[in-house]
This record gives structure tokens, sequence and C-alpha cells, in this order.
């Protein structure tokens, strides 16, 4: 079957109530099956599973939706995972087009390549005495560095290309895995004398690699280029290790770098994850859907910190996500803050983090006017209305302007064509 009729075949063959009950024990109340919800505690029946709908709903947490949103919550899998799942269970195959095996194959030996220069770099940091200096200077421990699976990529220009040769993948797999460049004699080894952190898809298979340099080498991190595997706009840091903790707090920590997510976890901070060095992405926000729609961002109190926060805060509007902004004291970041206080001042910071009405009358220059015309042009994204209304009141409340007035503006706003949407300035509110 091929997988875009996959979906709905799943929806067709797999009945919800039966297959929640292997999970949940359900009992009949009306219209509905009832049962204790698996995704908080309770101890009174608040969860509910509807058969005609074909869907399930908590009154006490407010999770619900599909079978596919009840298995990647449930189990904590991507949707894709969920759906493979799924099909097993329907015992339905998805086959793939013919010409489409070849590539699998072949993706198949990437990611084999790459699982396997992992272990190679774990090996050569256990050889190392400057890279375990290193990884002791920058306060990292045995927990985090094992958890992470750090490695060491060693100096010299065929280090891995040799060995993975010897382990019998051909050339052309090693580049195409983002593991050697092409160069004028021959290729060579991308990552020399790095500190490396593996990336991994949610399900905690490596896909790519960052490499720290250790001095001053140019550019301070490298990171494996695009491949078969590896989507860097779709990508978060330390997702596979933070996914069911950012399920138990209904939260995810967005933190900046590499060192940011594993300090953070080291010191009890395990919902963090972290773009590669590019800014927040629709993408990224989709990876976290199945498991929180809420988040805090952490920023620097900087120019830049700030302009990306307001960046972020439209993009996590557009995709129905609450977010809280934690603005660090300038030129820290959650690594540094952390090694230097501990984790309960950044604890409080978290719990003192602003809502995105807060920060916006904080780190605006301009009056309130100014800022609550900022403040609608991002809330004019929001498509829950629900959520839009909350933010609204919270203006109104923090600003003191009319909510009625706030409102009329806002229903002109959302009229505008998008164009014009970014230059409102200047004009009455
Ligand atoms: P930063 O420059 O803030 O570095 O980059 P950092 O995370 O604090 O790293 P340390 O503490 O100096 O080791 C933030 C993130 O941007 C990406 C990386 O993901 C990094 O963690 N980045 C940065 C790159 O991809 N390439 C670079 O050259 C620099
Ligand atoms: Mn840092």
């Amino acid at each position: 079957m091929k997988p875009d009729t996959v979906l709905e075949d799943i929806k067709s063959r797999v009945d919800i109530v039966d297959f929640i009950s292997g999970y949940v024990q359900l009992k009949k109340a009306g219209q509905n099956w009832k049962g204790l919800c698996p995704f908080h505690s309770e101890k009174t029946p608040s969860f509910t599973v509807n058969q005609a709908k074909q869907i399930f709903h908590c009154f006490g947490c407010g999770t619900g939706g599909d079978i596919i949103t009840f298995v990647s919550k449930h189990d904590n899998l991507s949707f894709h995972e969920s759906v493979n799942l799924l099909a097993k269970r329907a015992g339905i195959t998805i086959t793939y087009k013919k010409t489409d095996k070849k590539t699998l194959e072949k993706n198949e030996q990437i990611r084999n390549a790459v699982q396997e220069a992992m272990n190679y770099f774990i090996k050569c940091l256990g050889n190392s005495v400057d890279a375990k200096n290193y990884i002791r200077q920058r306060g990292l421990s045995n927990d985090s560095v094992s958890l992470f699976r750090l490695g060491y990529a060693p100096a010299g220009w065929h280090n891995l290309l040799k060995h993975l040769r010897h382990a019998g993948y051909t050339d052309a797999i090693i580049q195409e895995a983002g593991l050697a460049v092409a160069g004028e004699r021959g290729p060579y080894d991308m990552f020399r004398e790095r500190l490396m952190f593996p990336i991994t898809g949610i399900s905690g298979n490596v896909t790519a690699f960052g490499g720290r340099a250790f001095g001053t080498a140019m550019p301070k991190y490298l990171n494996s280029p695009e491949t078969a595997l590896f989507k860097k706009s779709e990508t978060l840091f330390g997702l596979h290790e933070a996914k069911e903790e950012i399920v138990k707090n209904d939260l995810v920590l967005i933190v900046e770098g590499y060192m940011d997510v594993i300090i953070c976890h080291q010191y009890g901070f395990r919902h963090a994850v972290a773009p590669l060095g590019t800014s927040l992405t629709a993408g990224h926000i989709n990876r976290l859907r199945t498991l929180t729609k809420k988040a805090v961002i952490v920023f620097d109190a900087d120019q830049a910190g700030i302009a990306a926060a307001k960046r972020a805060l439209k993009l996590i509007c557009q995709n129905d996500f609450k977010a809280r902004i934690l603005l660090l004291p300038d030129k820290e970041d959650p690594d540094s803050y952390l090694r230097k206080n501990g984790s309960p001042p950044f604890s409080s910071l978290i719990t003192q983090s602003k809502s995105m009405i807060d920060f916006l009358l904080t780190v605006s220059k301009n009056g309130k006017i100014d800022t609550a015309r900022e403040a609608l042009t991002i809330i004019a994204e929001v498509k829950d209305l629900l959520l839009a209304d909350e933010m609204l009141v919270e203006l109104s409340d923090k600003t003191g302007i009319l909510e009625a007035t706030i409102r009329q503006e806002l229903k002109t706003l959302r009229k505008r064509p998008e164009s014009t949407k970014q230059v409102l300035t200047g004009k009455k509110l």
C-alpha cells in the first residue's frame, strides 16, 4: 500500500476503543467510553473515548486527538513512527515505489556508516588525553558524556575514512553520509580534532554530527551537511533525551546550543533542546507538537537576543504554541549561567520567565501604544481564538488600553493583506 493511503486505512481498520483498551481500562458511559487518563495522574476517570468519532479526550488535562495522536503521545513516538506501529498492528504493509527501494538501501548504508562513525569517535575519546581534558574543562560529567554519546574526532586527514573503508563502506557512501569531503587528491575526513556531538532524530538514531573545535580553529562548530537522513531545519538537538521529560512537564525548554542542552540536562533540566545554530523554524515546532504545545525560550538579553526572541514568538504564535521568554543576564548562556550559579537560580529564572506581552513591554523602548501595536501584529498570527483572546485580555490589563479598542484594531489587522501587517507603525490604535 502506498504511504499516503495508509493513514485512512489504519483508521478504518483499527478501532480506537479496542486499541486504547490495551492501555487503559475503559467502561461504557453513555455514548462514550471512560477510564483513568494515562497522560496525567487521577483517581476519578476523566479520560473519554468516542467510538463514533474515533477520538479521545481527557477533561482533566485537555489531551485529546485521534488514534495516531494517542500512540505518539503514549509511546513518545514521532508521527511517522506511530503510523508505522499502527500499520503493523492493522496488518498493513507499507510498500514503497520500486525506484525507492534502491534509495532505501542506500539510506540504510548511510545510517550504518554514521552509527559506525559515532562508535569510532567514542572509542577515540577514551584514548585521547587532550579530549578528556577538554571535557573536564567544560564541566561535562561522565554521565553527560555517555548519555549524549560524545566522542572525539582525532587530528589527521584520514582516520575515520580508513576505519570506515576497513568496515566495508564505499567512499561514495562515506561522502554521502557527510563524513568525508571530496578533495583534489581524494576524499578526506570532514571532522578533525573536534569534540563530537552526535545529532539524532527523536527515536535516538544518530543522523549527523556537530563538532566543536578545542581551540580557536574556525568554525567553532562544524556541522554535518544535510544528507538523506539529516534535515537541519527540522532537527532539535537533545529531543530524544528530552522527550519524556517534555511530556511530563508539558513544557519544552528551548536553548541555543549543544553545550547549553547538555549542561541543562546535567543540572536537572532534562526538557531542554536546541536548534542547530539556526533560528527556530516551523519544522522544529512540528517535531514538538505531539509532546507539548508550551515552550520556554531562553535568550541572551542583548539586542540580537531580543530580536531573535521576537522572531521566535511570531513563529510560535503562527503554530499555536504558547511561549514564555527567559532572558538571561548579558553575555551568559544556560551553560555558563548554570555552571556559575547552579540549578536553583536557573529554576527561578524559568518560573519568572515572561509571558509574550510582558516580554514586549519590558524590552520595548517605545511607549505602550507602539508596544501594543507590536503585540497585536503577533496576536494576529494566533489561529487558536481562545489563546488569542487570553493574550488580548492580558494586553489590555497591562497597558490600560480598553479591551474593545484592542479588539477593534485586531479585527482590522486580521483583514489586512499579509504584506502590510509588518509595517504597521505610527497609525492610530
Ligand atoms: P554559540 O557561538 O553561542 O556557542 O553558538 P555556544 O553554544 O555557547 O558554544 P560554546 O559554549 O562556545 O562551546 C550557539 C550554537 O550555534 C551553532 C551551534 O549549534 C552552537 O551550539 N554554531 C555556532 C554553529 O553551528 N557553528 C558555529 O561556528 C558556531
Ligand atoms: Mn556557550
